[in-house]
Order: C-alpha cells, then structure tokens, then sequence
C-alpha cells in the first residue's frame, strides 16, 4: 500500500519485454490487467503458457492481493517455487510498492 503509480510506471519499464499491464495482451509473460485481486495461474489467454506450478499455486489459494505481490516480486521463486518467470525480483522496497500501485491503478495504455 501508499505506492506511487507514476513512479512504478517506470519501475514496469524492467517488466514490459515480458508483460503488458494495460491491455489484455500476453507476450512472453502473461498480461497483468486486472493482475491486482487475481488468483495466481488464472489469465484464460495464457493457460497453455503458464508452469503448473504456477497453475497448481493460484489452485491451492494463491491470490495476487498487494502482500503476496510484495512477496513474489521481492523473490518470485521462493514465492512460488518452480515457477518459470526469468527475473530475479526487485530489491527495493519502494519500486515494489510503486509498481503495484501503478498494477493497481488499471493503467490505460
Ligand atoms: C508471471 C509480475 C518481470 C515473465 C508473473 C506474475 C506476475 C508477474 C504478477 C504472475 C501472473 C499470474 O499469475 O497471472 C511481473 C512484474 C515484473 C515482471 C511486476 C517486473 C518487475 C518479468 C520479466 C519476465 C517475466 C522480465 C521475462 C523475462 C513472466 C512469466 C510468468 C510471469 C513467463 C509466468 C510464470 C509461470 O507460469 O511460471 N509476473 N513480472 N516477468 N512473468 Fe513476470
């Protein structure tokens, strides 16, 4: 909570070759429109795409509110073991919650 939207529109500048957060659209991640209150593994575009464990971890109530967002992207694979997102996390605190806000905001492209 308390992010800054505009500022973690820059911080998904490190997100955006993988993820598109302002339309629907999958890339090589899936999109994250709405991602803010969404079950973990449940985009239905990109169901072909995601790891089980990914699918398996949003099936035993895995849901993307801001603390567990926090946590993943703080350390995605200890957050969801065996997971296949190709980046290590965020190591500042702020841009974490920066770019959720921003995530949170519904940002329009
Ligand atoms: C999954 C956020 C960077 C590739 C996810 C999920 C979130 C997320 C929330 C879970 C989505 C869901 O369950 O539907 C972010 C943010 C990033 C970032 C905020 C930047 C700070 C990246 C980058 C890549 C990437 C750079 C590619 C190199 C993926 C892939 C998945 C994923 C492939 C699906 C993983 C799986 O099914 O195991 N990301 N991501 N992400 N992300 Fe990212």
């Amino acid at each position: 909570a308390g992010g800054d939207a505009a500022l973690g529109k820059k911080v998904f500048n490190r997100c955006i070759a993988c993820h598109e957060a302002a339309t629907d659209r999958d890339k090589v991640g899936p999109h994250l429109l709405g991602v803010v209150g969404r079950k973990a593994g449940s985009a239905e575009s990109f169901q072909s795409h995601y790891s089980q464990a990914m699918k398996d971890a949003g099936a035993a109530g895995l849901v993307w509110d801001e603390a567990n967002l926090t946590e993943y992207l703080k350390a995605p694979r200890q957050k969801v073991p065996g997971n296949r997102m190709a980046f290590p996390g965020l190591t500042s605190d702020d841009d974490i919650a920066n770019v959720i806000a921003y995530l949170k905001a519904d940002p329009k492209p």
